[in-house]
Order: C-alpha cells, then structure tokens, then sequence
C-alpha cells in the first residue's frame, strides 16, 4: 500500500479524521499515533469528569486539532499564494496539467510504491520533466517551487494537487473536495519510465487512450469527462508541437501570448471543450 502521511481535507483543513471508520487506509504508525492520543484524551477527560456531559468529547475533539494543525495551515496559506500566482500570470491551465501529469503515471496493476506512479512529486525530478509528454512543464515547476520553499511542511505531490485544484476553482469550476498527504519519492532514480501518459497522435486514437486510462482505473465516460479539462490552456508548437503558434483568441494573452486554444475562452472552466466543432484539432477526433 502506497504511504499516506496524514488526512487532511482542503475544504474545512480538518488534520485527522475523527470517525474510525475513516482510519481505514491509515498506515500503521498513523493508527498507533491516533490510539495513543486517543487513549490521553480519555485521560485528559476522566480528569474533567464531573463536569458538562460533554466532557468526554471536548478532549477529543482537542486532539484533532493539534495533529499537523502547522501544515494544515501551511497548505492554507500556500491555497492563498497560488491565487496570487494566477492573478498575475493566468496560469490556470498549466497548472492543471501539472497535476494531472504528475498523477498521470499511475498504474494499478503494480502493487509497489513508488514503482506504480501516481501523484508521487517525481515531476520535479529532471528524468521526468525531460519526458516529451512532459514538454513546457517546467515551467510550472518555476511558478510553484518558490512557494514549496516556502511551505517545507507540504510535500510536491499534495503541492502540485493543491495547485491545480485551486487553478480550477479560480477559473470559475467547482470546487474540489481534496483530500491531502501524498507522500513524494525522494530520488531521482524512483521516477516512472517514460510512456505512461497518453500520446497526442496515436495512429489509433480510441484504442490508445483506452489502453492508458484503463492502466489507471478509470473508464470511457471518465476518459470523456477528464479530456472535457481542455477547456482550459493551449498547445504550443514550441512545446507540445501541436498547435498553431497563434491565434486570435491567444496572439494578446492574457499572460504570456500565443499557441491554439481549444476554446475561445480558455481562462474559463466550463463545457465548452465539448462543443468544440473541429474533427480536425488534436484529441476533438478521440
Ligand atoms: C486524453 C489524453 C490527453 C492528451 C493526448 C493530451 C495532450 C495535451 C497536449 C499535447 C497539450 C498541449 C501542451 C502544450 O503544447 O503546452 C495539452 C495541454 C493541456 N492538457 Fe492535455 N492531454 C490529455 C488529457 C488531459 C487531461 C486528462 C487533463 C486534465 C485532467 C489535461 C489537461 C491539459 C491542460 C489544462 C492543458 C493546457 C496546458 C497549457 O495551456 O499550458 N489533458 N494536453
């Protein structure tokens, strides 16, 4: 099972789940660390006993919030920063596919972590940004890393989740009910091979894209409704190599100009990828 540091929720922040039934999936150590705190929280209410019947629930509810309260607030505060970024930059869509291509790796035939991919923070590692799918992303890394130095309590991969879930609720989507605690590879040599995502002109695009999104668990009507993502951001030449290298809706920006959208407004999270009318753009065929 793939380690999971702790379970936050990005709506409320809440550091550690109360219910035990939401333990399930816990690493050992987790579980061991809420039983002991458990069992002082208990002692901590016998102490109080005599008091409001609800004495028993206070300390408990105490414990909660002292667990990781410091990175909860970091992810907080690092929630405000990408705002920031992307009121200044409009990098609403690469920071989507940087989530999405650090996730995109992931493969639930392999049992071992990290060797099954997944949204594991091995992107900032050069083997892997050097990936052709990966083409242009290191210029996420740029925009994120001064904020990952920043908030050392976070790690890249819940970063970079944190990241692309907070650019689609700012471009007008809904907003996510994440879940953080990715655990980041540490090295290197720990990164996916190259292949694992999909590629933009496969001689059989169906069967391609099946073959991929299959590999990560998901099926047709969510490889449909994850593409609907393109509704965001362009293609560049100069990246990808798909794409005219400008059009009306990009040669102004906003941010840094250039490329093809798949839509006219393409800062917009909406459905209007899917009423795209050209079979001949990229992925339209899919
Ligand atoms: C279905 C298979 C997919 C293929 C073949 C594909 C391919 C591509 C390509 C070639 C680009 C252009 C990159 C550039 O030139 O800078 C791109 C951009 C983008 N992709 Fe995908 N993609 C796929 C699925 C997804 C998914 C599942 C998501 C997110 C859930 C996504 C999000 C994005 C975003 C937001 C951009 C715009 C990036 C920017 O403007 O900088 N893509 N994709």
């Amino acid at each position: 099972r793939r380690p999971r540091a702790s379970h936050r929720s990005v709506g409320r922040f809440s550091p550690l789940p109360v219910c035990p039934a939401s333990l399930i999936g816990t690493t050992v150590a987790e579980l061991l660390a809420y039983l002991v705190l458990l069992n002082c929280a208990r002692k901590a209410a016998r102490r109080v006993r005599g008091g409001a019947g609800a004495a028993g629930v206070v300390p408990r509810l105490r414990v909660v919030r002292c667990m990781a309260a410091s990175e909860a607030a970091q992810l907080k505060s690092a929630r405000e920063d990408i705002k920031e970024i992307l009121k200044t930059t409009y990098c609403h869509p690469i920071l989507v596919r940087l989530g999405w291509h650090d996730s995109g790796t992931y493969d639930k035939n392999i049992e071992e972590w990290p060797q099954r991919g997944g949204a594991d923070g091995s992107l900032r590692f050069d083997p892997e940004l050097s990936h052709g799918a990966n083409a242009g992303l290191t210029n996420a890394l740029k925009l994120i890393q001064p904020i990952k130095d920043k908030y050392p309590g976070i790690t890249y991969a819940d970063l970079f989740q944190l990241a692309s879930a907070t650019a689609i609720e700012e471009a007008g989507g809904p907003k996510l009910p994440m879940k953080y605690g990715r655990v980041d590879i540490t090295a290197p040599e720990q990164c996916p091979p190259e292949g694992r995502l999909p590629d933009a002109g496969p001689r059989l695009p169906a069967e391609h894209l099946r073959e991929v999104f299959y590999r990560m668990g998901l099926d047709d009507k969510e490889i449909v409704a994850l593409s609907g993502a393109h509704t965001l951001g362009r293609s560049r030449p100069d990246r990808s190599g798909w794409g005219k290298p400008e059009t009306k809706y990009t040669k102004d920006g906003p941010g840094e100009p250039g490329g093809q959208s798949w839509t006219a407004e393409w800062l917009k999270f909406d459905n209007s990828y899917f009423k795209v009318d050209s079979l001949s753009f990229m992925l339209c065929r899919t």
